[in-house]
């Protein structure tokens, strides 16, 4: 059962948060490369559907365990009127519906930061992924500069309550590695026109090592 926080306050505000111009262009910089069976990992309120390039994708499979945002990806895809086939199922990344090498993209923005097994669920993209699958990844974590990196150990169990259980000190390279991945197109950057604290993006993409 959701609270009032949960189903009416948090989808709206994960929503409009992970909806800045630069994530936006982070978007953009990653999700355009999906192609054939996508599987999309906590896609939320579908703020992706969007980019995707319909000429690529042959399928898209969207999971995502939050109730209220599931209702609410399912209403953007109807409402989009997209040009390619979906499901969205309600559940987590540690027990994807999907058989496994079925998949030839796995779409993972803004989300490895929030999962609490992201290593169960780092394992379940392997196993549905081809050999030959990619990982899309764009997300933000934790910051090389020890100055930062301090304000985000401080501030990130209050951050973490408030914002859906999102941490701010994970690190998508190292998990990524030491899941079994291999990193063909890593980049860093801090976004403009964000906190440093949850500005640290890092994209790209990776193949089963
Ligand atoms: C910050 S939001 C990002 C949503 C979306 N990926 C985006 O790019 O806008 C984090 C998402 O991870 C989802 N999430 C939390 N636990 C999860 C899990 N175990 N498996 C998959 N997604 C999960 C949340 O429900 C939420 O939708």
């Amino acid at each position: 059962m959701f609270g009032l926080w949960d189903r009416y306050v948090l989808p709206p505000l994960i929503s409009c948060a992970c909806s800045s111009k630069p994530m936006m262009k982070q978007r953009e910089k990653t999700v355009p490369e999906a192609d054939g069976v996508v599987l999309e990992v906590g896609c939320g309120c579908g703020t992706n559907f969007s980019f995707y390039d319909a000429d690529k994708v042959k399928h898209l499979h969207a999971i995502e365990p939050h109730a209220p945002m599931v209702e609410r990806a399912r209403k953007e895809m109807a409402d989009g009127d997209y040009a390619f086939s979906s499901d969205i199922h309600e559940c987590g990344a540690e027990a994807v519906p999907l058989e496994d090498k079925s998949v030839d993209t796995a779409v993972v923005t803004f989300v490895l930061c929030t999962i609490p097994d992201w290593q169960a669920s780092l394992q379940e993209l392997r196993r549905v992924l081809k050999p030959n699958g990619k990982v899309l990844f764009s997300e933000h974590g934790l910051a090389p500069d020890e100055g930062v990196a301090k304000w985000q150990r401080r501030v990130e169990p209050i951050w973490k309550r408030m914002a859906g259980g999102c941490h701010l000190t994970r690190d998508t390279k190292t998990m990524l590695e030491a899941e079994g991945f291999k990193l063909d197109r890593y980049e860093t950057m801090y976004l403009p026109s964000t906190p440093k604290i949850a500005g640290y993006a890092s994209w790209g993409s990776a193949g089963v090592a």
